[in-house]
């Protein structure tokens, strides 16, 4: 008996939500056509093309590399193995960034560590006045992060460079945002689950998971107008630490927000400037 599309649906080796999503994957067709077609033959390539994208996702690869994208504050962004891919808990970054600049026009934000483009793009697409700058080491990933910028028609200026060596002499912010690479470089979590799939540069600081996150504190007030914002993403365990930089280093308001599951996921506070 020839095989039916239905065949594949019912792969019992991954949960039914991925085998759907790889199958409509694979055909390019969305759920609806995939349910009114489900007896149609299937073709010899659908099905070695299918078997491929299950057996890496067999062996740990993420889905979302699979897929070739995912979904954050409601946009799709495309990401591959050079890109962190993006976390619903970094929405609030985003959110709490927003309310930073609500009430001001025109902006100038800076989103250090980029990656996919996630932050600085939904942040652009929010507030079209806004004049974002968006920088990362990596050119591969900010080769990704301008391939989403032109497909989504967000209007971002992008920098390559370590921090804010990256960041052209001069410019002043509003505000800047960062989720850096924050995991310690010696967390047993770097060798489970997706994240062995993820660049490890985008992950682990090399150090104790603070180095990054001191570098950005540090250099902020010089790249800060009088008044401006900075936010930062940070571990579960990490607020405290991450407070007492910010109020050594001289900001006020310093303050942290919780995500969906009541973690403290970031920190910020406003520079005073010298006065
Ligand atoms: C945790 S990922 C965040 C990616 C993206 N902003 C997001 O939230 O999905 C950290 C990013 O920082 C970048 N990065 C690591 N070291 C850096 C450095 N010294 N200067 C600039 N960016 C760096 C990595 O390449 C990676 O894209």
């Amino acid at each position: 008996m020839t095989a039916q599309i239905k065949n594949l649906l019912l792969d019992t080796r991954l949960p039914r939500l991925e085998v759907r999503m790889l199958l409509e994957h694979v055909l390019g067709k969305p759920r609806a056509w995939l349910l009114a077609h489900d007896t149609d033959p299937l073709a010899p390539e659908v099905a070695t093309a299918y078997e491929a994208l299950a057996q890496r996702r067999l062996a740990g690869e993420p889905m979302a590399y699979l897929l070739g994208q995912r979904e954050f504050m409601g946009h799709v962004f495309r990401v591959t193995p050079d890109v962190l891919i993006p976390r619903p808990d970094t929405e609030v970054l985003v959110e709490t960034a927003l309310e930073c600049v609500a009430g001001q026009s025109a902006p100038a934000v800076l989103d250090l560590g980029t990656g996919s483009g996630a932050i600085a793009i939904s942040i652009a697409l929010a507030r079209r006045d806004a004049r974002v700058m968006a920088s990362d080491v990596s050119a591969a990933a900010l080769a990704v992060a301008a391939g989403n910028a032109w497909a989504l028609t967000a209007s971002v200026r992008f920098v390559e460079g370590s921090w804010y060596g990256a960041v052209p002499a001069g410019e002043g912010f509003d505000l800047i945002v960062s989720n850096p690479p924050y995991v310690a470089s010696d967390d047993p979590h770097l060798g489970r689950g997706d994240v062995r799939f993820e660049p490890r540069g985008a992950l682990t600081d090399g150090a104790d998971g603070l180095e990054d996150l001191r570098r950005i504190v540090a250099g902020a007030p010089g790249h800060l107008k009088a008044g401006a914002a900075l936010w930062m993403e940070h571990g579960w365990d990490q607020a405290e630490a991450v407070r007492g930089l910010l109020a050594a280093a001289g900001f006020a308001d310093v303050h942290s927000r919780r995500d969906l599951a009541g973690i403290e996921r970031v920190s910020g506070g406003r520079w005073p400037g010298r006065g």
